[in-house]
C-alpha cells in the first residue's frame, strides 16, 4: 500500500481520489482549501450524483490535509494534481461563443503547483507532480515548467472521464494517457494505475498528452455535429435520421474504426471530394442551420493550400526545383481522381511555381533518378518511396509521416517530432 498525494477534491478530484483509495488498496493524503470535501466526508452535504459513490465513502482511506506541505510531507512520491482550469461561464457552451474564443484559466493550477514545488523545495523531498486538469497544448512548458526544481518531476495524466460515470471511468479508462519527458517519470503513476485496473498506457510527449487530451473530446464533438447535420438533412428532405446513423454506426471497418485517423494528405478518390462538394450543394440548397459540409470541402483545400505554403517556403530558402511524387489518390494505385496531390500540384502552380510531378504507378516509363538536390514532396504513401534515395542536400517534405532519414537530406514529417 502506497500513500498517493492529491491537490484539488472538486467533482474529479473527489471521486477520483476515492476509488482510488478504495479500489487500489492506497492510502490517499488531500487537499483542497474549499470545506466541501471534509463536509462530504461527515455526510453533512451530499456527494456528487456519481453512480457507485454510496458504496465508496464508507472505510476509503482518503485523509484531508491542512496544506499542500503536509500533502508533499506525507505522499510517498506522486501528488494528482486536479484542480480547476476553468473559462468564464460565456465560454462554457450554454451561451453561443463570443467573437473572440479564449484559453482556459490557468491560476489555480499555477498556484496549486508553485506550492506543491515550494513545499518539495523546503522539505527537500523529491515528489511526482502528475498534472490531471485539462489544459491547452504547450501550457506545461509554459507556465508548469519554470515552477519546477531539483526536486520536482512533472507529468501529465488527464484523465477522460465523463460525469456521472466517473468511478467506472476511472476503473476501465480506455487507456491512460501519461505525457512524460522520458517514461522513468511515467512509471510511478503508471504503477498506481495498475493497482485499479489493467488497461494500456499511451506514453508521449507533454504537448502531445496535453494535445490528445482535448483532441479526443474534438473527435468526438466532429462525430456529434455530423451526426446532427444529417439529422437536418433528414428533416428536411424525408430521410431518416436513425436509419442512417444506425447504418453508418454498423459501418465499423471504415467509418467508426481506428482508419483514417492519421494525419497525412486531405481525402480523395472518385467519390469523396465529389461527394462532400455535391453535400455542400445540398446544404446551401437546404439551407442548413450550418455550412458545415462546405466547411469540410475548404478545410481539405485549406490544409492543401498550408502544406503548399511549407513546399514553397522550402523551395524559396534552398532555391531548389520542386518536384512532387504521387498523383494517385491512394498507395499502390494509378486511380487520381479526386486526388489530394493533384489538388496540391494545382495550388503550388497557381502560385507560378514550376514544378515536376511524377508518379511511379501513373507515368508510364521512366525511373526516379534525380541528378541534382530538390524539394521532394511526397503526395501519395506509395511503398516504394522509402527506398527512393534522394541527392544530398535535398529536402523531403513527408505529410504521411513514413519516409526514414537520409543521410544528408532533411526529412520533414509534417507534424512529427524526430
Ligand atoms: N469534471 C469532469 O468531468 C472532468 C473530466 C475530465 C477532466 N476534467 C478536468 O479536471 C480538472 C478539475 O475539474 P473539476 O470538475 O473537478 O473542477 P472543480 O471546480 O469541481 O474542482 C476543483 C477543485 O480544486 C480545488 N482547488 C483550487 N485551487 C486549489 C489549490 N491551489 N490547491 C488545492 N485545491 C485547489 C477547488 O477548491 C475545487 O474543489 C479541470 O481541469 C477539468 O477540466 C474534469
Amino acid at each position: 500500500m502506497s500513500t498517493v498525494g492529491w491537490i484539488g477534491l472538486g467533482k474529479l478530484g473527489a471521486v477520483c481520489a476515492l476509488t482510488l483509495a478504495k479500489h487500489g488498496g492506497h492510502r490517499v493524503i488531500g487537499y483542497d482549501p474549499s470545506p466541501r470535501p471534509a463536509q462530504i466526508l461527515r455526510g453533512e452535504v451530499p456527494p456528487p450524483q456519481e453512480e457507485g459513490i454510496e458504496a465508496l465513502l464508507p472505510g476509503a482511506d482518503l485523509t484531508l490535509a491542512s496544506s499542500p506541505a503536509q500533502v508533499v510531507a506525507t505522499a510517498d512520491d506522486v501528488v494528482f494534481v486536479a484542480v480547476q482550469t476553468p473559462h468564464s461561464p460565456a465560454y462554457g457552451g450554454e451561451t453561443p461563443m463570443p467573437q473572440e474564443p479564449q484559453d482556459f484559466e490557468y491560476q489555480y493550477l499555477v498556484q496549486a503547483v508553485r506550492d506543491l514545488c515550494r513545499a518539495a523545495a523546503e522539505q527537500a523531498k523529491p515528489i511526482t507532480i502528475a498534472v490531471i486538469s485539462t489544459c491547452l497544448p504547450g501550457t506545461m512548458n509554459r507556465l508548469i515548467r519554470p515552477l519546477l526544481n531539483e526536486f520536482t518531476t512533472l507529468v501529465y495524466n488527464p484523465a477522460f472521464i465523463a460525469m456521472g460515470t466517473t468511478i467506472a471511468d476511472c476503473l476501465k479508462p480506455e487507456f491512460v494517457l501519461i505525457g512524460a519527458d522520458d517514461r522513468r517519470n511515467a512509471q510511478p503513476v503508471l504503477d498506481i494505475h495498475a493497482t485499479v485496473h489493467d488497461r494500456p498506457a499511451q506514453i508521449m510527449s507533454i504537448e502531445s498528452a496535453e494535445l490528445t487530451k482535448v483532441a479526443y473530446n474534438v473527435a468526438v464533438s466532429t462525430k456529434i455535429v455530423v451526426a446532427n447535420a444529417i439529422m437536418e438533412i433528414c428533416h428536411k428532405t424525408g430521410a431518416d435520421c436513425d436509419a442512417v446513423t444506425d447504418a453508418l454506426a454498423a459501418a465499423t471497418d471504415r467509418v467508426v474504426s481506428a482508419k483514417y485517423m492519421r494525419g497525412g494528405m486531405g481525402d480523395g478518390g472518385h467519390c469523396h471530394p465529389r461527394d462532400l462538394i455535391a453535400m455542400s450543394w445540398l446544404a446551401q440548397r437546404l439551407d442548413l442551420s450550418t455550412d458545415v459540409l462546405g466547411y469540410m470541402v475548404r478545410a481539405r483545400e485549406a490544409q492543401s493550400s498550408w502544406l503548399a505554403d511549407l513546399v514553397q517556403q522550402w523551395g524559396e530558402q534552398t532555391g531548389f526545383d520542386i518536384m512532387i511524387l504521387g498523383k494517385a489518390y491512394k498507395p499502390g494505385s494509378d486511380l487520381t481522381g479526386g486526388s489530394p496531390a493533384l489538388l496540391l500540384a494545382h495550388q503550388l502552380r497557381q502560385r507560378g511555381l514550376k514544378l515536376e510531378h511524377w508518379d511511379p504507378h501513373v507515368d508510364t516509363g521512366g525511373a526516379f533518378a534525380p541528378d541534382r538536390p530538390g524539394v521532394f514532396v511526397i503526395a501519395t504513401r506509395h511503398d516504394e518511396f522509402p527506398d527512393y534515395r534522394f541527392p544530398s542536400g535535398s529536402v523531403v517534405i513527408d505529410p504521411h509521416g513514413y519516409m526514414p532519414d537520409q543521410p544528408g537530406v532533411t526529412t520533414t514529417r509534417v507534424g512529427r517530432k524526430g
